[in-house]
């Protein structure tokens, strides 16, 4: 049985785990605010918050994609749709909407409307730049972004005092009219309605963020056992211990970006990671996931990679740490055995004075996968030698790859040994012709990313 309150209503269901939040609440619900388009997490049509009880008694709301949202994910939860927001009067972000005229066949507006919304109860600082990044999944095809972005300035400026934390927030809220008043009950109401915790037999589906599972194939998932790492509160967590940073199995990319040891530790990430996937997206993805889906180009690879990061694998057979760069074996291939699940990322704090920097080349600056995407980290000694240097590329093999750098260390670094090392990495790409390029102008964006990875770290004040 799942149990959850759907807007303002308890629901408790023998519907299949596997079955989506879409479908559930349009065709077992008969709630038609919520839109189905591409079913692929690639338009915000099907956006809906959901609403997780923490360990405080506090519930935190994301706006996610509920196309690729099994219900079995919000067993426990408060998932809001459109509906949820209905009562006698229009809610604050409803009003600025029809105010700057920033719906027009209205298709896409119920997944704007709860975006701007989880914004509202979500975001650390209500500011007009954070409303624009919440938006970056929600496509619209008839208003324009300008009328919505002026909805979403009014909204920030309406909510200008609001300076209590996410958590403390949700009485001004409602006194606003950003959301209803019932909203105030959800958290005792949840309290009531624990979910319990993941456990599955052996060949149970791990469920991370399933923003690839439930792409890849959602009509065999709904007849699986399922297993949801987001109800594994031991797998969620972000620390720093003796030099490294620790990262849980089950962490979001988006709690990861927007962390405080993130923020601290690695700032370029939080402007980095905003260019994986989107919001609604990255309010489920998971780092760990991005990991074992094993995609080439995945962007928190290719990162973790010139990171030097390491998995800790945890399973019956006890616990054992693998580098990343050693993780891939083929194509979609990893080192992982079939009880086995990445409990850890492990992940060693900047040297000093390293440097590091990344790049992606993509059709569009959000949304969007990589054709070729790098990273680079590099520390240097006395007199400008390469101390160490790691360099990764995602699109230009089978695996991520970590490239082959060690003939550079202690070569002083200048503009002769950026152009051999772009080169270099040229000459150790095996692109393939695909859709997103073909291989000889793969091998070409990736010798000019090495190079931008150098300009770019010149430019910012640190001589090359
Ligand atoms: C519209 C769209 C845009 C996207 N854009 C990007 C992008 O810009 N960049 C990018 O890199 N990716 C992108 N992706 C791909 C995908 O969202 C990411 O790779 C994401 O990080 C996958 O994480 P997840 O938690 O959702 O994985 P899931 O779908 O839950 O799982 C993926 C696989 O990993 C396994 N798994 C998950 N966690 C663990 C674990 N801890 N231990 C063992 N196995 C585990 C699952 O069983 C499954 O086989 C996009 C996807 C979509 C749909
Ligand atoms: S239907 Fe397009 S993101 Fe879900
Ligand atoms: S108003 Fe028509 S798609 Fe946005």
């Amino acid at each position: 049985m799942t149990s959850f309150i759907l807007n303002e209503r308890l629901i408790s269901t023998g519907e299949r785990p596997g079955l989506t939040v879409l479908e559930f609440v349009r065709d077992v619900s008969c709630l038609s605010g919520t839109k189905e388009a591409c079913r692929e997490g690639e338009c915000g049509a099907c956006t809906v918050l959901v609403g997780r009880r923490g360990a405080d008694g506090a519930v935190s709301y994301k706006a996610c994609a509920s196309c690729l949202l099994p219900i079995g994910d919000v067993d426990g939860c408060h998932v809001v749709t459109v509906e949820g927001l209905s009562g006698a009067e229009l809610t604050l972000v409803q009003k600025l909407i029809v105010e700057h005229s920033a719906s027009q066949c209205g298709f896409c507006t119920p997944g704007i409307v709860l975006s701007l919304t989880g914004f509202c109860l979500g975001a650390k600082k209500l500011s007009y730049e954070g409303a624009v990044d919440a938006l970056d999944g929600n496509i619209c095809r008839c208003t324009g972004y300008v009328s919505i972005r002026n909805a979403a300035r009014a909204l920030c400026a309406s909510l200008a005092k609001m300076d209590l934390p996410p958590a403390k927030r949700l009485g001004e809220l409602a006194a606003a009219g950003v959301v209803p008043a019932y909203f105030k009950e959800i958290p005792a109401r949840l309290a009531r309605l624990e979910a319990e915790p993941a456990a599955a037999g052996g060949n149970a589906v791990l469920v991370a963020g399933g923003t690839d599972l439930f792409v890849q194939k959602p009509g065999q998932l709904i007849d699986s056992e399922l297993c949801f790492l987001s109800r594994r509160p031991d797998l969620n967590y972000i620390k720093i211990d003796g030099g490294v940073l620790r990262v849980g199995g089950a962490v979001t990319i988006e709690e990861f970006r927007l962390s405080p040891e993130v923020l601290l530790h690695f700032p370029a990430l939080e402007k980095d990671f905003l260019r994986h996937s989107s919001a609604i997206l990255r309010n489920k993805a998971t780092l760990a996931g991005n990991v074992v889906n094993a995609s080439p180009i995945g962007d928190a690879t290719v990162i973790l990679l010139a990171l030097d990061a390491r998995m800790v694998i945890t399973g019956t057979g006890g616990r054992r740490e693998v580098p990343l760069s050693k993780f891939y074996l083929s194509y979609k291939k990893t080192d992982l055995g079939c009880s086995e699940l990445v409990s850890e990322i492990v992940i060693p704090l900047l040297p000093e004075g390293a440097r590091y920097h990344f790049e992606k080349i993509s059709n569009r600056a959000t949304l969007d996968t990589a054709a070729v995407n790098s990273a680079l980290l590099l520390t240097t000694g006395p007199g400008g030698a390469i101390t160490d240097l790691k360099l990764s590329a995602g699109g230009v093999a089978e695996v991520p790859l970590l490239l082959n750098t060690e003939s550079f260390k202690g070569q002083k670094l200048d503009a002769e040994t950026v152009e051999a090392l772009a080169r270099a990495a040229e000459g150790e790409a095996r692109p393939i012709d695909d859709i997103r390029g073909s291989a000889a102008y793969k091998k070409l964006l990736l010798g000019q990313l090495v190079r931008a990875h150098f300009a770019s770290t010149a430019a910012a004040g640190e001589a090359v």
